[in-house]
């Protein structure tokens, strides 16, 4: 079990979850997997160089121990009168107290659990007022770009200024409720945007901003009160607890007034000739049995990087994606895609093209002959991802075009990135 303490007494406020005081500076805690060795050509096993965690992170140890601790009293949410169900239920509402305390969200913001980011953009698109126009960048996540019933596109901006500024000119050009959509870590180039700057931009023309937190907060701490967001999404299996939930935090009013997101038990308060809707968010929005593991892990995960503290994080991170780049950086025909120039704050991902090699030919000689896994492909972005590789390669009008992406994160080691460098450097120089 983990000295992390997953649940002791449930706060009656989220005020009093935030004031708990927290211990900071544990060492980084590991992941699940860390041994895990894989086959290459040959036949041999070599320690698998997970690469990829910006598509699904692995499971921290504390993440699994919470849900291990939990599980023998597992029983029902918000339906039972037993002690197993009324231990379950506080540990499902503590989880919620958790993620609101992680994302410093103000005491009255709803906290609803999803199934992912997607699930929490889309929730929030089905709960817009009706008529509301999203501004977002062509730069996004599709889980970010397409759940809008109306929305206007705007091109990637060729540095962070331009982003406000164009958000500006955009909103400013919308009658009605407006909706700015962003996210906060790019998941192609792990480029943080401006979203301070861009929720200011947004507030000043009456305007709510949803920011994709996804690969945000599994690399950096975020802060929705300081930085004024209205909303913000991630999921838990990117933030190191793949349990199946995922989160929207931010303002109940839209919420409370959306169509409940699922129609069903637990979402009504009575149903007779006329059914009767919770008007909170969360219960309105969370019917039928939720995923409680989901939650607990969340929270779990979100305890257990708040316990390591960011700054620990943060330079171990920083010292192998600064390792990682320069040395792709030094092999001939390797280029990074970049928005913002090599010098623009980004998490840990690095995505990179080999010049004479496809993105699937890089992937598959990666794993299938050095044991390093990675993504290859559009990630997800495929506007994005086209726009770099236009200027990167001289255009990719056949569609087929695409790059290799390394992220890293907790287990992540010095020998895994140099791994992929003398990988690379191996291939090109055959
Ligand atoms: C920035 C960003 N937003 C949203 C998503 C979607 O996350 P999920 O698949 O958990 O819904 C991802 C996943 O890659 C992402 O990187």
């Amino acid at each position: 079990m983990s000295t992390l303490t997953i649940f002791s007494s449930v706060p009656a406020r989220a005020a009093e979850a935030e004031a708990v005081p927290v211990a900071t500076s544990r060492p980084i805690p590991a992941v699940l997997g860390a041994d895990l060795e894989v086959p290459v050509k040959g036949g041999r096993l070599v320690g698998y160089a997970n690469l990829d965690y910006a598509a699904s992170a692995p499971c921290l140890e504390p993440v699994s121990a919470a849900v291990t601790a939990a599980l023998p009293a597992y029983s029902s949410v918000h339906r039972g009168a037993g002690y197993a169900s009324q231990l379950t239920t506080a540990r499902y509402e503590q989880a919620r107290h958790t993620v609101r305390a992680f994302v410093g969200a103000r005491p009255d913001d709803a906290v609803i659990f999803t199934r992912n980011t997607t699930d929490a953009t889309n929730l929030l698109a089905r709960c817009l007022p009706a008529g509301t126009t999203t501004v977002v960048f062509d730069t996004e996540h599709h889980a970010s770009l397409l759940p809008w019933e109306k929305s206007v596109r705007l091109a990637p901006p060729a540095f962070p200024g331009e982003a406000v500024r164009a958000a500006d000119a955009a909103l400013a050009g919308i009658d009605g409720p407006k909706l700015l959509v962003v996210t906060a870590a790019s998941n192609v180039t792990g480029e943080l945007w401006p979203i301070a700057a861009l929720a200011h931009v947004a507030h000043r023309h009456g305007a709510r901003i949803l920011v994709d937190a996804a690969q945000l907060v599994p690399h950096r701490r975020l802060n929705l009160t300081a930085l004024d967001l209205d909303y913000v999404a991630f999921s838990g299996h990117k933030l190191y607890a793949p349990f199946g939930a995922g989160v929207l935090v931010g303002r109940r009013d839209w919420l409370a007034d959306g169509e409940p997101y699922l129609k069903g038990g637990g979402a009504v308060r009575s149903v007779g000739d006329d059914t009767e809707w919770h008007d909170d968010p969360e219960p309105r929005h969370e019917a039928g049995t939720p995923n409680v593991l989901g939650a607990i892990a969340l929270a779990a995960a979100c305890d257990a990087l708040t316990a390591t503290g960011w700054t620990a994080l943060v330079r171990e991170e920083e010292r192998l994606i600064a390792r990682l780049r320069s040395g792709l950086a030094s092999i001939e025909g390797v280029r990074e895609l970049s928005l913002w120039g090599d010098d623009h704050p980004r998490v840990g991902i690095v995505s990179f093209t080999v010049a004479g090699y496809s993105a699937r030919e890089v992937a598959e000689v990666l794993s299938g002959e050095y044991g390093i896994g990675v993504r290859d492909g559009k990630f997800c972005a495929h506007p994005f991802v086209r726009h770099l590789l236009g200027e990167a390669d001289g255009g990719c009008e056949d569609g087929t075009a695409s790059a290799v992406r390394a992220s890293i994160g907790i287990g992540s080691t010095q020998e895994h990135v140099d791994r992929l460098v003398e990988a690379v450097r191996d291939l090109v120089n055959r």
